[in-house]
């Protein structure tokens, strides 16, 4: 109380890369079931708000599409490695065209979850539109199902590889899908420029921890010279301020931007993402802090 807080900046970078506000959106496959527009609207929205748009390989778009759509935005390219070696490399050679800056490297699902509300709901992913990086990397327009993509995926990827994806593709590499400080020394050990704390939004493995709850273990294993992002359940602006107190240097942001852009594409993405912003600007301003970077642990405590 009583700090001057007439000027709250909610400005921040990642892996040295300015954006408007602590928030990403966070890798979600097959867009264009949301809205008709999909990953490319998403990628204007996120420019449009000012930040990192991170295209899932999964994407129903392709990364010269997306990066066609906000060629001056930062964006990032998460990847699954496939059982076929020669997929991977089409796949982060077409990101690598088309501009993506970062590789985020998702290894909590060597195996599909099992999907309970899926199987309930009896919901599929129709085959149209199709995944086009992974199409041209399968050579020809060979369509395929959700269920196929995730039989493609290798369940033998190991630590290693996260030296070879980066050495191969030239670019910063973050794990996604840590849990713990012991893989978040081994990701660190092995070149990655930065780990996301994440379970999947939950939908793995059941009985794991709340990605908030991880969080403070990674950070304090890898230290302020790793960036540490976050993701699952991030909500409201105290909940980006929380993660940041806590040691994130960013959070991605997941089902919210998703509900946004099937109301209104590129414009409902970029709402969400700013209502996210100006809640955070406002938690941060009531915390007595004027930038991201001076909430510290003091500022939250554990509820009873
Ligand atoms: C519809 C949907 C699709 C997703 N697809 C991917 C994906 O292709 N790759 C990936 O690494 N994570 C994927 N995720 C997980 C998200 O990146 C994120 O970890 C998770 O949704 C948690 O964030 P949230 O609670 O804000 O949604 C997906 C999540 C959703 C909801």
């Amino acid at each position: 109380m009583l700090r001057d807080v007439q000027e709250v900046t909610t400005e921040t970078s990642v892996l040295g890369t300015g954006i408007a506000f602590p928030m990403l959106v966070a890798p979600m496959a097959y867009q264009r079931h949301a809205h008709p527009d999909g990953e490319c609207a998403m990628a204007q929205g996120a420019a449009a708000a000012g930040t990192i748009m991170c295209m899932s390989t999964m994407a129903t778009s392709s990364p010269a599409e997306v990066g066609a759509s906000a060629p001056d935005a930062p964006r990032w390219y998460q990847l699954y490695v496939f059982r076929d070696d020669g997929v991977t490399r089409s796949l982060v050679d077409q990101a690598v065209d088309a501009g993506f800056r970062a590789i985020v490297l998702t290894v909590d699902a060597p195996y599909f979850g099992r999907r309970e509300r899926d199987i309930r709901t009896g919901w599929m992913i129709p085959d149209d539109p199709p995944v086009p990086a992974l199409a041209a990397a399968l050579g020809g327009m060979r369509q395929t199902t959700v269920v196929e993509h995730f039989k493609l995926v290798t369940a033998g990827l190991s630590w290693k590889d996260v030296e070879r994806i980066s050495s191969d593709s030239g670019l910063p590499v973050l794990v996604k899908g840590v849990q713990t400080a012991e893989d978040a020394l081994l990701a660190v050990e092995h070149g990655a420029a930065g780990v996301v704390v994440s379970n999947h939004g939950g939908r793995q493995l059941d009985g794991v921890a709340a990605s908030i709850e991880m969080l403070p273990e990674v950070v304090d294993a890898v230290g302020a010279e790793t960036e540490v992002l976050v993701d699952g359940g991030i909500r409201r602006g105290t909940d980006v301020a929380i993660a940041l107190a806590l040691g994130a240097h960013a959070v991605l942001v997941g089902r919210p931007v998703l509900w946004g852009l099937a109301v209104d594409g590129a414009a409902g993405a970029q709402r969400v993402l700013e209502l996210l912003r100006d809640e955070l600007a406002l938690a941060l301003g009531l915390l007595g802090c004027t930038s991201p970077d001076e909430l510290t642990r003091a500022h939250v405590g554990r509820a009873l």
